[in-house]
């Protein structure tokens, strides 16, 4: 079943309706709306016309069910610095929400207004695909990594070369880390990053915009 019919038939929240699946490792993928006209995303009910307790296994041993999102095609649909739209491809969803889309996102928007390309700006087009997937900020996001937003922001600030680090190869940094590296990312793509995560990094302090 296509993610399209799927949001059509639930949907309430009119154009701004997202679907968000959330996995049993706290994984979560939110699939916006060009995501979705770019790649057709579907429900995989059955594999080569199998039924769920034939599935195989997933690539660390556990269950690919009870739901699996995948596409029957993926050609990238665009680039930010070296990060590349990377096919959404959770498995073990065992929820599927449907909520807004300006919630979820506005949720992770640095605060100010930058302009569109700036390094700020990139960085939030990044996360949004990437890290927002295991970190989480309040109640948007993923929680497998029980790492905040903010947190991530404080990181950032404190200790960017950790940060970075982290984000090209974790198990550097993290002796058994679960975070997948992402050793292609170039420096200006680790700046982008640094520079959008620095916006949270004054959040509850109560003293944002004195440096
Ligand atoms: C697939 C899940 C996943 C994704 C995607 C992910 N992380 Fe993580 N992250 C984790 C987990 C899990 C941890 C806790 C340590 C570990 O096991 O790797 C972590 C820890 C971290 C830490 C703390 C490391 C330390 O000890 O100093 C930072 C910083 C971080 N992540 C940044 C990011 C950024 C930035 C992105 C996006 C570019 C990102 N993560 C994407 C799962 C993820």
């Amino acid at each position: 079943m296509s993610l399209e019919a799927l949001t059509r038939l639930l949907g309430s929240a009119g154009d701004d309706a997202m679907v968000v699946a959330i996995c049993y490792d706290k994984y979560r993928t939110n699939y916006p709306r060009e995501y979705v006209a770019a790649h057709h995303p579907v429900l995989v009910l059955r594999i080569d016309g199998q039924a769920r307790k034939h599935w195989p296994r997933s690539e660390n041993g556990g269950s690919l069910g009870p739901y699996l999102i995948s596409h029957p095609a993926f050609k990238p649909a665009f680039k930010v610095l070296s990060h590349e739209d990377e096919p959404q491809i959770p498995y073990g969803v065992t929820r599927i929400e449907l909520r807004r889309q300006s919630v979820v996102f506005g949720a992770i928007k640095p605060a100010g207004s930058w302009p569109a390309g700036s390094p700020v700006e990139q960085g939030y087009a990044i996360a949004r695909q990437d890290c927002f997937r295991c970190h989480n900020m309040g109640a948007q996001g993923g929680t497998m990594a029980a790492r905040t937003w903010v947190q991530l922001g404080a990181d950032a600030e404190k200790n960017p070369a950790r940060f970075r680090q982290t984000i090209r190869n974790p198990a550097s940094v993290t002796p058994g880390a679960k975070m997948p590296g992402q050793p292609g990312y170039d420096d200006a793509t680790l700046d982008a990053l640094t520079a959008y995560f620095r916006t949270f990094a004054a959040t509850g302090t109560g003293e944002g915009g004195t440096r």
